[in-house]
């Protein structure tokens, strides 16, 4: 019997997400996803790397795990001990840290050993929509608390701990992207952190660290992380190379003291994640990881100007937002009679994607008007364009911005 004669929806397992949509390739404006700036994938050095790598310890591929044990490629371990010590003052050895097939896998398993259905979880009010969709398929309930410039609003978070304590809900976390958040950008300071760990603390919640952005910090001072600040006590940190040399890579970690990390191994059930790709990341970073981070940093900046250049011309008072301190994200607030999501589609259909501000917020009447840009992966020319042909469907759609930079600028000179 051939598949194609076989009908497996009669066979499948039941709670499945829905079926996912065949690849048709990028859409010619691509804002969307977490994409990184191409001319800035070290590709030489890392040509470079991989070739040392392999002629030095290629052998040791005959094994699962290489021979570093079933926590990750040992060198890049100890280049995360130096690296999270020098950077965010944590203090932990290679045993407290499990490389992960991307950070993605490092939140399921966190997900894994700590959550049930009908569980409760605190979270960012704008969150990454990649913890939202994970929650909805748990069956767990995403609580949001408001944001402002420096992140979560800690009186905010304290009624709502307050309220779940009244109610006898012990919440299972604070999920939290303190260092340059994901989508606004925002970067909690240290008082503000030390604040949220005493909290934290009060109330028996653990804290859920998610710093995958905090290396593109422009001006580079990124506070102690939380898990440095609470000596590893009830705080689970995870980041990746995503961000910080690129996502096709799937090279995340978790640090965690052994109590947890031991259960999340357990779980972690594909016998290791890819092995090549965490020999070149070890050999590559311990040269030049430091040096190359400046000049990421530089092109994304740079790329974030020409972005908030072209909303101002095309979009004017209309687009509204904050310059973020770092990161590949712009999050705009649109007038509140343009429904993102809709505007999504449309635009879409012109060659626009775009992230509708509803699946990164917590509350969908927040989202509803906001949206999500990321600028690092279009050329500048690209940027420019896709959001004049934004501007143009917005307009079609919503009658906003009123008019176009064109008629603007004739009306004004
Ligand atoms: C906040 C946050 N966490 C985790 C991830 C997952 O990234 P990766 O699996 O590529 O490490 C992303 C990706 O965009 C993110 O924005």
């Amino acid at each position: 019997m051939t598949s194609a004669a076989f009908d497996f929806a009669s066979v499948l397992a039941e709670g499945l997400p829905a079926a996912a949509a065949k690849w048709t390739g990028f859409p010619k404006y691509n804002f969307v996803g977490g994409h990184n700036d191409a001319e800035q994938v070290p590709v030489d050095d890392l040509m470079a790397a991989a070739a040392a790598v392999l002629a030095r310890e290629g052998s040791t591929l005959a094994t699962y795990g290489l021979n570093s044990g079933p926590l990750g490629y040992r060198p890049l371990r100890d280049f995360l001990v130096a690296k999270l010590r020098r950077d965010a003052g944590i203090i932990c050895s290679a045993d407290e840290i499990l490389i992960t097939s991307g950070s993605l896998q490092a939140i399921d398993l966190v997900n894994g050993v700590l959550l049930t259905r009908g569980d409760t979880v605190l979270i960012e009010e704008a969150t990454y929509g990649g913890a939202l969709s994970r929650f909805a398929r748990l069956g767990v309930n995403a609580v949001g608390t408001p944001l402002d410039n420096e992140g979560l609003r800690l009186d905010a978070l304290e009624a709502a701990l307050e309220s779940h304590k009244r109610r006898g809900i012990r919440p299972k976390y604070i999920y939290t992207i303190p260092t340059v958040q994901n989508p606004t950008g925002t970067i909690m300071g240290e008082p503000r952190r030390r604040a949220l760990l005493d909290l934290a603390h009060r109330y028996g919640v653990p804290i859920f660290e998610d710093d995958c952005y905090a290396d593109l910090i422009w001006d580079g001072r990124r506070p102690p992380a939380l898990y440095a600040m609470s000596e590893g006590s009830g705080v689970i940190h995870i980041g990746s190379f995503s961000k910080s040399v690129a996502p096709a890579l799937r090279v995340g970690y978790i640090v965690a003291g052994w109590d947890v990390l031991s259960r999340m191994l357990a779980l972690k059930t594909d016998a290791g994640s890819g092995a090549l790709e965490q020999m070149v990341l070890g050999e590559y970073c311990t040269r030049h990881f430091h040096d190359h981070i400046p000049l990421l940093r530089r092109a994304l900046r740079a790329k974030l100007e020409v972005l908030m250049e072209a909303l101002s011309e095309h979009f004017g008072t209309a687009a509204e937002f904050d310059d973020p301190k770092g990161g590949i994200f712009l999050w705009v607030k649109l007038p509140d009679m343009v429904d993102t999501q809709r505007l999504a589609q449309a635009a879409l259909a012109a060659g626009v994607a775009i992230n509708p501000g509803r699946e990164w917020s917590a509350d969908a009447a927040y989202g509803m008007s906001r949206l999500r840009l990321c600028f690092a992966h279009p050329a500048s020319a690209t940027l420019r364009q896709g959001i004049a042909v934004l501007a143009d469907v917005c307009r079609r759609e919503f009658g906003v911005p009123t008019r176009s930079a064109n008629v603007e600028r004739r009306a004004t000179t």
